[in-house]
């Protein structure tokens, strides 16, 4: 069979768009042709295009006119009004996570830590219903870029519950490290909040996703969050906080540790910790408690390779390991990072569907749930970590 040709373009290009360009390079099922690139300024468009011989486009109509699939790796609070310009056209979107939010209406003083929390789930789900039209009239479809649904060790329990028809009864994990590196991160009206959602989506996200391969082998259906608890806490912004320097700590108005729990439709639950306020570099996991098996998903650290370094130094250009403060001593250098944490099986399986029409794993529906989730995790923070309905558009 020959291959289909399709022909791709990057808005943003910063640190996502960067390994979408390299998880691009990866792909196999398809011919795909990096048109070009779009990104807010004139200098930063050109340096990007330059470094990936691409072509660098002042607007982003202009690409979009000669392009299928276009990867949006810009800040949050611009994914809804971007993949609405790009299904309209029947291109499809891979979307970087979150897929949407409540940004404050883009307000400059819009504040996360005073703002009605209530106005915030509502705004999110007005957001997701705009897309989730704008995607049922278009040919395209959403592509919902969570990394975690295409890890290798979140696919090997897919295929666990698959072939064993397990009933998970609880799932915990988290994702944490020692503060996001992005400029728009710390401000709620560009991000939509802080650590539950730009940290959280992850896990919650995998363990949403498990939960419907569940529901999907045992009945035919997903199997879908119900109900929510949440606390949220500022921890760097504390009055008695001790900056060390080693912790990320000038966020505007967002919480850096979040705690979520979820009760399934059929009863059962999960508990996903968000932070950034955890040293030794990126700490992802997601342990399934089922009652025919367990299994602990670790994505990073993991102890495929340990290395011992007498001298800090010697390491200065090998990349080690996400977020890691020092290359010196033990670690648990990751060989592969981006293949651990599922870069580049989840972008081969998105061109798998602009090309040949397969089915999507990490689909709006479940982008959706998580985002209804989180947001209404946000109202049960608010209230002191109250039992709040989630919201299934
Ligand atoms: N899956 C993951 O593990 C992961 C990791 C990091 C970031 N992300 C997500 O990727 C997205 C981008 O984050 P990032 O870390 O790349 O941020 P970044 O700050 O490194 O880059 C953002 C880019 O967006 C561009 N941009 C801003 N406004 C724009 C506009 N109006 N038009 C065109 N371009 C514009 C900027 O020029 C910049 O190049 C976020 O949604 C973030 O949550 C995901």
């Amino acid at each position: 069979m020959t291959k289909a040709k399709l022909r791709t373009g990057i808005v943003g290009a910063g640190f996502s768009a960067s390994f979408h360009f390299e998880a691009v390079r990866r792909v196999f099922c398809a011919d795909v042709e990096v048109v070009g690139v779009h990104a807010r300024t004139t200098a930063s468009t050109h340096a990007f295009a330059e470094k990936h011989a691409i072509e660098a486009f002042d607007d982003l109509d202009t690409l979009l006119d000669g392009i299928d699939v276009l990867h949006v790796c810009i800040p949050p609070a611009l994914h809804e009004s971007v993949a609405i310009k790009a299904l309209a056209r029947g291109v499809f979107p891979i979307v970087e996570k979150p897929l949407t939010g409540y940004f404050g209406e883009g307000a400059e003083d819009y504040d996360g830590r005073t703002a009605s929390m209530t106005e915030a789930r509502d705004g999110a789900l007005d957001s997701i219903k705009r897309i989730l039209d704008a995607e049922a009239k278009s040919k395209a479809r959403i592509l919902y870029a969570e990394n975690w649904v295409y890890a290798p060790t979140i696919q090997k329990e897919r295929e666990i519950l698959e072939k064993t028809s397990g009933q998970i009864l609880w799932m915990h994990g988290e994702e944490a490290h020692s503060g996001s590196h992005a400029p728009s991160y710390g401000h709620w009206r560009l991000a939509g909040g802080g650590s539950m959602i730009g940290k959280g989506c992850h896990p919650l996200t995998a363990a949403l996703y498990l939960k419907k391969v569940e529901g999907r082998t045992r009945f035919g259906k997903p199997i879908r969050p119900a109900t929510v608890t949440a606390r949220a806490h500022a921890l760097t912004q504390l009055p008695n906080f001790v900056d060390t320097g080693h912790i990320r700590a000038d966020y505007n108005d967002i919480e850096d540790f979040a705690m979520i729990h979820v009760t399934f439709e059929d009863g059962t639950i999960a508990t996903v910790f968000a932070s950034d306020i955890v040293l030794g570099g990126v700490h992802n996991w997601l342990e399934v408690c089922a009652g025919n098996h367990r299994a602990i998903c670790n994505l990073n650290p993991s102890n495929q390779m340990q290395t011992y370094n007498p001298v800090e130094s010697q390491f200065d250009d090998i990349y080690v390991v996400e977020k890691i403060g020092t290359k010196q001593g033990w670690a648990m250098t990751a060989p592969d990072e981006d293949f651990s944490h599922g870069f580049p099986q989840e972008i081969e399986a998105f061109y798998r569907t602009a090309a040949y029409g397969d089915d999507v794993e990490s689909d709006s529906e479940l982008a959706a749930d998580c985002i209804a989730t989180i947001y209404s995790g946000y109202v049960s923070a608010a209230n002191g970590g109250t039992e709040e309905p989630v919201t299934l558009l």
